[in-house]
């Protein structure tokens, strides 16, 4: 017997296909793929617009996801994921980092409530001089102990710190060096950052951090520092004293975990207000994402594009430009959010998947990547689906002309993508042809603050779940790291049976 779930894509495969051009023959096309996710803000409701018009989605297309949705149970796993239960079967947990924003299991929240407040006290702590004279913070961590701080630090913070801060994640030696290089010792704490607190290249760099503190004259290092993570006892354990460990609840995944006490940089650097504002955001996307059925759920809206692409038209990756030079880092963020969520190859139930899985992200800053990879998006043999973020507010106090180029361009790459065209002057030279009907999204933010940025983080996080519904596995295991780290291991160890390669390499580098 077919299953409703086979049954749904089969009606999805057999869809017709229509160009961009046809569908947008319809005048109310631009109103019918876009909508806005709003939340209150001082001058009135502010928000971000998604427009997803500038895709191949088609009524029929939509219809046909609307039924793979409920096929594949879309509400139940939604309520599930959004009342604690331990959705994460393969580690037996629950995956709670809405709570942290308020929307979730009652306990939940109210304990995220209790360490949010725990963290703010340090923060304004701090902010006052309490510790003594702070200007730095080396914030020490990786994946998604850093990956959160870096993007917002950078985005919220770019000429406004309140204290200057540092993420290093790489165990290169280089990344500290770096950052010491920045910093002055006597006015710099050290956050380490780690879920589980064993982290090889986070604890390798906690130490040498310590040791630079101590070989610079700090009578005592471990007094400035600060430990964010779901495992104080390690940290005790480590030499941190418990009035300077922010703990966070262990269902919050590691890449879902900006929101809990490792945004502690981020209300460092820009003050507990905006730290609050960026969970506000994701709050209204939280209870969109909640409350919204079918197509006019955005972030799952987002979801059936990215089935259709990759299922249907066989696209292997997708690609995303802000067009806003505070989001440069957003790409990077996306790609551990995405492919290590949904970069899988059994269904949660351990079946092999009868496709592909996660596209890979890529993507870069407008204007640009224009000059560097768009010609292949134009011209190139392969069809890749784009995603343009931009904010209507300017970062910049420049002359206007900046932010309107960046804007202009912004919507054009959209416009050009779909329309295609030649620009020969008879219209007929091939290498001047432009195919078009190549598709985009845009997300115009009203402006960049901690509240646009927080929705802009959780619209992903919800779009990354709905997808992993959509395939039937679970977004929240990551094993695929596992093997690599242990084969690391184990060379340090001295030990393993590696193959010739790997054991010539080694030979050559002077570790075997
Ligand atoms: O190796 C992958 C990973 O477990 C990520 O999922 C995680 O964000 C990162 O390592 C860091 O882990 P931790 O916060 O425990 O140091």
């Amino acid at each position: 017997m077919i299953s409703s779930i086979s049954a749904a894509w089969e009606a999805l495969h057999a869809a017709p296909e229509q160009t961009l051009a046809d569908l947008f023959a319809d005048a109310g096309r631009v109103e019918a793929l876009s909508g806005r996710i709003e939340w209150d803000a001082d001058g009135g409701p502010a928000g971000i617009l998604f427009d997803w018009s500038k895709t191949h989605l088609s009524d029929e297309l939509l219809a046909g996801f609307e039924a793979l949705a409920q096929a594949c149970d879309f509400a139940g796993k939604r309520e599930a994921l959004l009342s604690g239960a331990k959705i994460n079967i393969t580690e037996g947990r629950a995956a709670e980092h809405t709570a942290q924003r308020g929307v979730g299991a009652e306990p939940s929240v109210e304990e995220a409530m209790a360490l949010h407040a725990r963290m703010r006290m340090l923060v304004e702590a701090i902010h006052e001089g309490a510790l003594g004279e702070v200007k730095h913070l080396i914030h020490i961590g990786i994946g998604g102990s850093a990956l959160g701080p870096a993007l917002a630090v950078d985005a919220l913070a770019h000429d406004l710190a309140l204290v200057d801060v540092h993420v290093v994640s790489n165990i290169d030696g280089v990344a500290l060096e770096q950052a010491f290089a920045a910093c002055d010792p006597a006015t710099t704490m050290i956050a380490v950052a780690s879920k589980t607190f064993t982290t090889i290249e986070t604890m390798t760099n906690a130490h040498s951090a310590l040791k630079w503190l101590a070989d610079n004259g700090v009578s005592d290092p471990s007094g400035r520092v600060v430990a964010l993570t779901a495992s104080p006892e390690k940290a005790v354990e480590w030499g941190v004293d418990e009035t300077r460990i922010l703990p966070f609840s262990e269902s919050v995944g590691g890449r879902y975990s900006i929101w809990s006490s490792i945004g502690f940089p981020v209300a460092l650097a820009v003050g507990w207000d905006e730290f609050e504002a960026m969970l506000a955001g994701a709050r209204a996307v939280d209870e969109h994402f909640r409350d919204t059925e079918g197509r006019a759920n955005l972030p799952l809206r987002a979801a059936f594009a990215d089935q259709y692409y990759s299922r249907l038209r066989g696209c292997q990756t997708r690609a995303v430009f802000a067009y806003d030079e505070r989001l440069s880092l957003f790409p990077d963020y996306l790609q551990q959010l995405e492919m290590e969520s949904n970069g899988k190859r059994v269904t949660s139930q351990g079946e092999p998947v009868d496709g592909p899985t996660a596209a890979i992200t890529w993507g870069g800053v407008g204007t640009d990547a224009q000059h560097a990879v768009f010609q292949l998006l134009h011209q190139g043999t392969h069809l890749v689906p784009v995603d343009f973020i931009a904010s209507i507010a300017p970062g910049d106090a420049l002359d206007p002309a900046h932010h309107n180029i960046l804007l202009t361009n912004c919507f054009a790459q959209g416009a050009a993508l779909m329309a295609g065209g030649n620009m020969a002057t008879d219209g007929k030279d091939p290498a001047r042809a432009f195919p078009g009907d190549r598709p985009s999204a845009t997300m115009l933010c009203d402006d960049l603050d901690g509240a646009n940025l927080g929705a802009l983080i959780a619209f992903h996080e919800h779009r990354t779940f709905a997808n992993a519904v959509l395939l039937g596995i679970n977004p929240f295991d990551q094993f695929g790291v596992e093997l690599g780290k242990k084969m690391a291991k184990d060379i340090e160890a001295g030990g393993g049976d590696f193959d010739a390669s790997t054991t010539a390499l080694l030979a050559r580098a002077g570790l075997a």
